[in-house]
């Protein structure tokens, strides 16, 4: 019998990719989504890039009932990975309840239902965003966490600590892993699914791939005075699906009772620093299109360089990315233009 996965926010960037994954490895995937930042049609085109329809349960994870009583119904899940989450910074200046509610109710909902149900083992998407600004780089695992500088970075935060604390206080009753996700970019290669954000994007590549087909007149380069060779911030792009993989395998440890502790933490990086002018140029050569873009002042809250240390990930969790910066680009713009022929916006 297929072993059963919960993936909460399954129709999400980040968790539509790791549901193809997980079903194409021979797991039975559940997702829970109340589609905030995301569509139901995803879920339509898992099934058509696997040939498999993941179980869609459409409900808040805040309602603590509804989530009590899909363990009930999905008898045995074994596994849960927990994607489930509002994620943008800057909303989350304006709207701090609503992230801290959101965020921190949606985890608790789960740990509590998982441990009623002797459902232990938890995969958790957390964020290179915990370092802050890191004094040396590449950021180490060990490295600290820092004060964060939005609810948004906070709710990461207080997650972690919330489940490295349950899974140390009862061994053997919850095993879990964080996996603090450094930049996930591109698209599935069927172009079937992507980023999907919601209005404008503030994200680095789909405002790119929005602005090369036309949606936005130029993009703005938020600062071109860091401290960085070209003067533009530097992050670690990776690539979506070898992010997704990494879920897979962080999953598998779990379940196989190969991880070193109960609560373990893994770095997803590429291990190298791209620049905004970087990321532009990679964008351009693949697409053969010449971005409009400006000079505009820094963003508030932006840090000026960070890059992953994966090696830990790489050795534990025997996981290295595969795609190439070119390779995630090419990805996204193929992702965008077979979106814009559907909805032709
Ligand atoms: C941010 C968060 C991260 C979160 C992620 C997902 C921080 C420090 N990071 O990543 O935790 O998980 O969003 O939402 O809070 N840029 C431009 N022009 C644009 C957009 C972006 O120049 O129009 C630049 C930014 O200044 C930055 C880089 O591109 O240097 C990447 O930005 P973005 O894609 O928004 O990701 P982060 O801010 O790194």
């Amino acid at each position: 019998m297929k072993e059963k996965v919960l993936v909460t926010g399954g129709t999400g960037f980040i968790g539509s990719h790791t549901a193809v994954e997980l079903q194409q490895e021979g797991f039975e995937v559940i997702i829970v989504d109340n589609f905030t930042n995301s569509e139901p049609f995803v879920a339509g085109r898992i099934e058509a890039i696997t040939g498999i329809k993941p179980i869609v349960e459409p409900f808040d994870m805040c309602d603590a009932a509804r989530l009590d009583e899909l363990f009930v119904r999905h008898r045995g899940i074994s596994a849960a990975i927990h994607f489930a989450a509002l994620k943008s910074v800057g909303e989350s200046v304006l709207k701090p309840l609503e992230y801290y509610r959101n965020n921190i109710i949606s985890l608790l909902n789960l740990m509590a239902s998982m441990k009623s149900h002797k459902c232990n083992a938890l995969v958790f998407s957390s964020s290179c965003t915990v370092y802050g600004q890191p004094d040396r780089l590449p950021v180490t695992e060990s490295d600290p966490v820092r004060p964060a500088i939005s609810p948004y970075g906070n709710t990461k935060q207080i997650c972690e600590e919330i489940i490295a604390d349950t899974a140390m206080a009862q061994p053997g009753s919850l095993n879990a892993i964080s996996l603090r996700y450094f930049n996930p970019i591109g698209a599935h290669p069927s172009a079937l699914i992507g980023e999907l954000p919601r209005g404008v994007p503030e994200n680095l590549v789909p405002y790119i791939t929005q602005t090369a087909i036309g949606l936005r007149s130029e993009l703005s380069i938020y600062g071109n005075d860091y401290n960085t060779p070209d003067g533009t911030a530097i992050r670690d792009y990776l690539h979506v699906v070898d992010l997704a993989k990494a879920h897979v395998t962080a999953l598998k440890r779990l379940l196989y009772g190969i991880n070193k502790t109960q609560y373990e933490v893994f770095n997803l990086g590429t291990g190298k620093g791209v620049s905004v002018l970087e990321a532009i140029t990679s964008f351009e050569r693949v697409s053969g299109i010449k971005l409009p873009y400006r000079i505009a002042p820094r963003r508030e809250g932006d840090i000026e360089k960070i890059w992953a240390d994966p090696s830990l990930a790489n050795r534990e969790l025997a996981w290295k990315t595969v795609s190439s910066l070119d390779d995630a680009m090419l990805t996204a713009w193929n992702w965008e233009k077979e979106l814009r022929k559907k909805t032709g916006k």
